[in-house]
């Protein structure tokens, strides 16, 4: 056990989930403006070691473990988020407009499940808002994605056509671009009852980066589509993506809602009264299925696949880098771990590499598809 599972955690889990989320982004503001405070927490979390180093569509990381979407919504804490070992980190996500997003209370804790259940809706201060501040602050010290969605105006704003919608995502991409290293078009969000099912069908997909490569975006873009092991669906996303030499990868959005097969430990009776879509160990196995059905339809070299979901150790890292994934995002599991989360993974990580015989990252990915003898 860690000094935070024993000592912090208990006191965090006290208080209501979005307050702490709070004062966890204003901590990590104030704490990224003080450079001996960035510095001490570089050398207490970096792991640098050569098997680590890898690329994120073409950028290159020292590590293959990045912060989620969802944390920072607006890019608060992007001075910090570089010292804090990661090797890349994903804001948002942004919309073109500001929002205010659900009603509270709408982020909730499933202790039993270590998992979240997660219903902001996307409040976000909107794409200007955010981009001013990124040129304010510069360059994060890793490679920073920028998670764009269309804005959610509420359950009672009047219905969106199609063309609105992609001008929606088009108006965030001018704006973000500028001041991103990659871009995560998230084409799924569990949570926005508008606009969620339009890329359900891949051709909307399609009509979507038409419109993105007009802008001739010249940085990665990675695309955050909703969970499925469809070899039709997944097979029409490739097909969209293929033309546009920009869009670099895909990862997989929670499943809205609760599905049976998140068999919840917590008892019904609680999780009931929470709207919203669950993250942590209860997805971890449904998105790598996603992943070990994406990864053989890859043409190879051509996407990488950001795995992500129910990540809280360096085995369950290792198992979606051995089942497609190029690199690996967390978000639950610093919530539950902590921050000392990322070191522990990297560190498992080069264990695990030396145990199998891989000198690089990039060798693990996608073994566990490679068939005995
Ligand atoms: C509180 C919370 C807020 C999130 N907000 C976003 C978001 O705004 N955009 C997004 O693409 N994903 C969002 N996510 C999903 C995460 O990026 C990630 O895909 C998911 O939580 C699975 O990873 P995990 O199990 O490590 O948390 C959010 C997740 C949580 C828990």
């Amino acid at each position: 056990m860690t000094a935070y599972s024993r000592l912090l955690r208990p006191l965090l889990f006290r208080c209501d989930p979005e307050r702490v989320h709070n004062l966890a982004l204003v901590a990590c503001r104030v704490a990224g403006r003080l450079p001996p405070v960035r510095s001490a927490l570089r050398r207490c979390l970096d792991v640098q070691d050569a098997s680590l180093r890898t690329d994120l569509g073409g950028l290159p990381i020292s590590n293959p473990i990045g912060l989620a979407a969802g944390w920072d919504k607006s890019g608060q804490t992007v001075r910090l988020l570089g010292h804090l070992g990661l090797g890349f980190a994903e804001i948002g996500s942004i919309s073109a407009d500001l929002s205010h997003g659900n009603p509270k209370p709408r982020l909730f804790r499933l202790p039993a499940d270590r998992a979240i259940v997660v219903y902001y809706g996307l409040p976000n201060p909107g794409a200007a808002a955010v981009a001013r501040r990124l040129h304010r602050v510069g360059r994060c010290a890793v490679p920073l994605g920028v998670n764009i969605v269309k804005t959610n105006r509420g359950a009672d704003a009047p219905g969106e056509t199609d063309e609105e919608t992609l001008e929606d995502y088009l108006r965030s991409v001018r704006e973000l671009a500028p001041c991103s290293d990659y871009l995560t078009l998230n084409l799924s969000c569990p949570n926005a009852k508008k606009g969620k099912d339009m890329f359900a069908d891949p051709l909307n997909i399609g009509r979507l980066l038409e419109r993105v490569a007009e802008l001739r975006p010249t940085l990665p873009v990675f695309l955050k589509i909703i969970p499925s092991a469809d070899p039709a669906f997944l097979d029409g996303v490739i097909a969209q993506a293929l033309p546009h030499g920009f869009v670099r990868g895909f990862l997989f959005n929670l499943p809205p809602g609760k599905p049976p097969w998140l068999q919840l430990q917590t008892p019904r009776s609680i999780w009931e009264s929470m709207p919203g879509a669950v993250s942590g160990h209860p997805v971890e196995e449904a998105l790598n299925t996603c992943i070990r059905a994406l990864y053989p339809r890859l043409p190879r070299g051509r996407f990488q696949i950001i795995g992500v979901g129910g990540v809280f150790s360096a085995e369950d890292a290792y198992r979606k880098i051995c089942l497609g994934a190029s690199t690996v995002q967390i978000y639950t599991g610093m919530v539950y771990e902590g921050l000392g989360v990322v070191r522990r993974i990297n560190q498992g990580l080069v264990e695990l590499l030396r145990r199998d015989g891989f000198t690089s990252v990039r060798e693990a990915v996608g073994t566990a598809h490679v068939s005995p003898g």
